[in-house]
């Protein structure tokens, strides 16, 4: 989820492997079938896990209305301490808050877990979006090539440290030195018309018009900021729109460096990759509980607000988490330093249970249903109670796998048990407001016409007819657009 490093980089030096989404290591990463990989999966009781992926607004509203109002204050805190000492503290802390705190929420609201309401989570997204300088839709699927390819060289766009670690790229950009003028250069190439081949890999063509213009609307806003400064002579309004993005951007990689940094390259198995670390209230609430990373990566439509909970149901089958932030860095520090001289050097001993033949790997957690075929390809799903009212259940049938939800008391729909995008098994997925949400990208599709209504699902679910018959579910599993 990071500034790493969207932006194409020069030529792997040699020695170096190439981490470009277009070079050698991409072919080598598909050839090897790292790319929209099945990966390791905890189990977890269905039910419980409905509970966690549940949304609401009130939590994602409270904390979102707090990090404005703290924005807020502190500008007005940094405006009137203008001409003084105090307007340092009072523009590092506006920064942090702007540069640093705006990630979480960015990701969140990405995800669509935050808010129930998904316009909600869209303005915030936007706005998040515009604070940090990157570009909507670009983004977007950056991160679901992500979330499909965590740390696959040549698949994943990023991965913030590369081997061998240089400390010489990393310092410029704590303060986005390098990174943000490689982001705006990116984000004026793209409002000029001119999409990268990178960008190219994983935005689909249909929405790279739209990309375009959310970059044309973003220069412009910027450049009005710029006009405002020179007209004004003066740098306050950069101080306020644009340059947070530079110094309030220590926090952001504060944050970031605890997430996968030294971690394995090339596993399919998050505990392997990606790192969980407590921390305290105050950093939990700018970072949106992304401390349990290992926890959303897994599940990631788990809303930030549950994923103590989440944690708690899973740590069985996790490496125990860094105890505090401290430890975590001193382990980053330790690996970053080896990879620097080695880059084939591993963290030893992750502490990685060994549960892989017993904890359902790859397996969907949801229920199963064994259904039997009665009379003329009609399918007997079982009784009405099979499924409760805004529940769903796997129906697997001759070797097809199907959801049946019920979205409502009187409503059944049945459709495809894969999602379209990726593979997953939308059964572990979420029935929220008339559409079944993908657990692995938070896609989603309307269950009754399966067309999908939420990135990244762009291709439809087949649909089939289920009517109640004396207290039966009975289906016809011709898809319903070719049923008599
Ligand atoms: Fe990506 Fe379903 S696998 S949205």
């Amino acid at each position: 989820m990071r500034d790493a490093l969207l932006t194409p980089g020069p030529a792997p030096a040699e020695g170096r492997r190439d981490y470009s989404l277009t070079g050698v290591e991409a072919e080598r990463a598909v050839r090897a079938g790292l790319a929209d990989a099945q990966w390791y999966r905890p189990p977890i009781d269905a039910e419980r896990l409905q509970d966690l992926m549940a949304r609401t607004n009130g939590r994602a509203a409270r904390d979102v209305v707090l990090w404005l109002v703290l924005l807020v204050a502190a500008g007005v805190l940094a405006f009137l301490a203008l001409g003084s000492w105090w307007a340092i503290p009072a523009f590092a802390i506006y920064g942090f808050l702007y540069g640093g705190a705006a990630d979480a929420r960015w990701h969140e609201c990405g995800h669509g877990t935050a808010f129930r309401t998904p316009w909600i989570n869209d303005a915030v997204y936007y706005v998040a979006s515009f604070m940090l300088f990157r570009e909507p839709t670009l983004w977007r699927w950056s991160h679901f090539r992500h979330h499909s390819d965590t740390i696959i060289v040549g698949r994943d766009p990023e991965i913030l440290f590369m081997r061998p670690f240089r400390l010489r790229a990393l310092i410029p950009n704590l303060l986005q030195l390098q990174n943000g003028p490689q982001m705006l250069w990116r984000m004026v190439r793209h409002a000029a018309g001119s999409i990268d081949t990178e960008a190219r890999d994983f935005v689909p063509p249909d929405e790279q018009r739209r990309l375009v213009w959310e970059a044309r609307a973003f220069v412009a806003i910027l450049l009005g900021v710029v006009v405002w400064s020179v007209s004004t002579r003066s740098i306050v309004p950069l101080l306020f729109i644009g340059l947070p993005t530079f110094y309030g951007a220590p926090l952001l990689y504060f944050f970031a460096v605890t997430q996968h940094a030294g971690l394995r390259e090339d596993v399919l198995d998050h505990r392997l990759n990606t790192r969980t670390v407590y921390m305290n209230p105050v950093l939990r609430f700018l970072y949106l509980n992304m401390n349990y990373h290992v926890e959303h990566h897994l599940f990631p439509s788990v809303p930030y607000r549950n994923l103590p909970a989440l944690h708690a149901e899973l740590k069985d089958h996790l490496p125990p988490p860094k105890p505090n932030v401290l430890a975590a860095y001193r382990e980053v520090i330790g690996a970053l330093r080896h990879q620097r001289v080695d880059p084939a050097w591993e963290v030893p001993d992750l502490q990685v249970p060994d549960d892989r033949a017993t904890a359902g790997y790859a397996k969907g957690a949801a229920t199963v249903a064994i259904a039997e075929t009665v009379a003329e390809g009609h399918t007997d799903l079982g009784s009405v109670d099979a499924v409760e009212p805004g529940g769903i259940l796997r129906v697997d049938v001759h070797g097809a796998t199907y959801v049946l939800c019920r979205p409502s008391a009187d409503v059944y729909a049945l459709v495809d048990g894969f999602c379209t995008h990726g593979q997953a098994h939308l059964a572990d997925g979420l029935l929220i407001d008339g559409c079944i949400e993908c657990p692995k990208h938070n896609g989603r599709f309307d269950v009754v016409t399966g067309e999908p209504v939420r990135r990244p699902a762009r291709v439809p679910l087949g649909t089939y007819h289920v009517e109640v018959v004396g207290g039966r579910l009975v289906a016809d599993l011709r898809p319903a657009d070719t049923a008599g």
